[in-house]
């Protein structure tokens, strides 16, 4: 059985602005629908994101009889996803993720509290009287700074670890091309040879960062190689602030929208609520590992499927009156972190990170106003604003 046909273009602005509608019509026509400008069947509502997530059927590797020949000009992009967690399955993301965290244990995130908090107050104290973007002047280099320092990597590089980052995920875009590819390729590259004289440095004199943990981990016998030594440090400089980055934004966008600034709340729960009502990430996807039927769909080996995580979070199935922002609301149980074996492993981070931030800017900045309505930026693979005006 086909699922119901829907088409909606993932460039459109007015989807873009507000993708909400659409992922409305998509659940009422069905938990898995074929999404025709995608050419892939997608599972809309709670339920079936969630099991799809957790269903080992399913998993991010493309299958091997599927694999295409990698050309030359991508060669460093994909010697780096070959080795990261975030693309491989069981048995080899068995291995590699425990091997992580080994090295990004809780323990080690708790004792980044202090520095947050710490960056956060001082950012604020750097805020102009007038008007400014509290993207570029609070959220993205408190981020950026935070992951920067847990991994030993010197503040003067933040500059440069968001060029290569922004390089490296413009190849999510439903728009990529040859240009977009060699940027990321070449970005791929240079911050290879930056990680391999920087791990080369750590091997001589350990600090107290996690690039010199993931240099000492073991499991027994095993440890990372230096490629996927690389790899890591990678994957997680990058995963660590672009979504961080756009939940603050999106989150104070919602709050200032909503009125309800500034209203002493419990933090935690406010980052839930963000996370569920309008989430940064809002697909991802999975191929079929073996022909299986799902939701009366059935898939080949191979075939994917894309995962409305955003769609997810309002489902009225789960969520009462799921289309209102409410900073009160329970800690709602969203899929905004995914489920399952690839669960966000700086999730921990990225929460304390979002209620520290929040509180601290509440509690400095108690008159925070919009200066002019906030836009998000034209692109469907990060859902995130493209700057927010506000007065403190
Ligand atoms: C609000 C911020 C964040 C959101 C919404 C988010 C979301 C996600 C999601 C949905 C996945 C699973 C993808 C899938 O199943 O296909 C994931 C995986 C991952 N995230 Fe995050 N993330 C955030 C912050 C972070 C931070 C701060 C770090 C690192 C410090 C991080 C590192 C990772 C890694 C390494 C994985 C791969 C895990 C695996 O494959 O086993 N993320 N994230």
């Amino acid at each position: 059985m086909s699922p119901p046909r829907l088409e909606q273009s993932p460039r459109d602005p007015t989807f873009v602005q507000d993708p909400y509608p659409f992922y409305a019509q998509a659940r009422a026509a069905g938990p898995l629908i074929w999404w025709a400008d995608y050419e892939m069947a997608v599972a809309t509502d709670h339920a079936t994101v969630g099991a799809l997530l957790r269903d080992r059927r399913f998993g991010r590797e493309v299958p091997a009889a599927q694999r295409a020949p990698v050309p030359p000009h991508l060669q460093a992009f994909q010697t780096l996803e070959d080795h990261s967690m975030l693309e491989r399955e069981p048995p080899a993301h068995t291995r590699l993720r425990g091997l992580v965290l080994r090295a990004f244990t809780s323990r080690r995130i708790a004792a980044m509290e202090g520095e947050i908090t710490g960056l956060a107050a001082e950012l604020v104290k750097g805020f102009p009287s007038g008007p400014f973007d509290l993207l570029s002047a609070f959220a993205e280099p408190l981020a950026v700074r935070i992951i920067a320092r847990l991994m030993g990597v010197p503040d003067a590089m933040a500059p440069q670890l968001l060029g290569w980052s922004h390089a490296m995920v413009a190849m999510y875009q439903a728009r990529r091309d040859r240009g977009i590819e060699e940027a990321a390729n070449t970005a791929a590259a240079d911050f290879t040879d930056y990680l391999r004289g920087l791990i080369a440095a750590r091997r001589q004199a350990p600090g107290d960062d996690l690039l010199s943990e993931l240099i000492a981990a073991r499991d027994g016998a095993d440890k990372l190689s230096e490629i996927e030594m690389i790899a890591t440090a990678i994957l997680l400089l990058n995963a660590g602030h672009e979504a961080t980055v756009h939940s603050i934004g999106n989150g104070l966008k919602a709050l200032l929208e909503h009125g309800a600034w500034a209203i002493p709340q419990d933090y935690r729960a406010l980052t839930e609520e963000i996370l569920r009502y309008d989430p940064p990430l809002h697909m991802f996807t999975r191929f079929a590992q073996e022909d299986v039927t799902v939701a009366g769909h059935h898939f080949e080996a191979g075939t994917q499927v894309g995962l409305l995580l955003a769609a997810a979070g309002r489902d009225g199935a789960v969520f009462e009156d799921p289309d209102r922002f409410d900073p009160n609301r329970e800690r709602p149980a969203h899929v905004a972190f995914g489920a399952g074996i690839h669960f966000c492993v700086g999730a921990p981070l990225a929460r304390s990170q979002i209620t520290i931030g929040l509180g601290t800017l509440a509690t400095c900045c108690p008159n925070l106003r919009l200066e002019e309505k906030p836009r998000f930026a034209d692109r469907y693979h990060f859902h995130g604003l493209d700057a927010l005006r506000v007065r403190a």
